[in-house]
């Protein structure tokens, strides 16, 4: 896993001052261009996990960018996927939980029979910055009555402590991010 965390870390992409002033951007979108390090990947977040928990049931992908390797994750482990979304977008009974943006609060959802009670969630996304989104979807699982073994990110912005905020094991595949440009 670290030497392909090596090798994942060094095909970022940092925008300087994106998507605002100050603050350096790590685009991991490069990754999925090339499919050895897209297999690369999930190989290491499979492997992780296979270590770590004898039984997962569901990986559950954050809307949007975690639903760039959640899908190909489930499926090289032969669990399900299951979407969290931003309010509106699914059919059916939905639980809710609200968190905080930038700019205001937002509202994610998940369909309630897409995931049975007692079931194992490993819950994944792109990056964990102030934990509120991972926070909200942690919720989700909770409210269904499943299991959530841990929390799994490519990137963590680590200076914002966004994993205290969570209710289960946060693990990050790649180091923490610099804060900003300016220190
Ligand atoms: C970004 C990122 C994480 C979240 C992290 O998503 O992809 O999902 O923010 O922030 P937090 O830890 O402070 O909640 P964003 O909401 O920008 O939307 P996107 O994935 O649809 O681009
Ligand atoms: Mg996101």
């Amino acid at each position: 896993i670290e030497a392909a965390a090596k090798e994942l870390k060094a095909a970022l992409k940092q925008y300087p001052n994106f998507p605002k002033e100050g603050i350096l951007f790590e685009d991991f979108l490069p990754i999925f261009t090339k499919p050895e390090l897209f297999q690369k990947l999930i190989d290491a977040f499979k492997s992780h996990l296979n270590a770590e928990f004898p039984k997962v049931d569901y990986i559950v992908g954050l809307e949007s960018r975690g639903f760039l390797f959640g899908p190909a994750l489930a499926l090289s482990m032969g669990v399900g996927f299951v979407p969290v979304r931003k309010a509106g977008k699914l059919p059916g009974t939905c639980v809710q939980a609200t968190y905080q943006k930038e700019y205001g609060s937002d509202v994610f959802e998940m369909q309630k029979e897409a995931i049975p009670a007692g079931s194992n969630v490993v819950i994944v996304d792109d990056i964990i910055a102030t934990g509120g989104s991972a926070a909200a979807a942690g919720e989700l699982v909770q409210k269904v009555g499943a299991k959530l073994l841990e929390f799994d990110f490519v990137m963590e912005l680590d200076f914002l402590k966004g994993r205290d905020k969570l209710q289960a094991p946060t693990f990050t595949l790649l180091n923490g991010q610099e804060e900003s440009l300016k220190k």
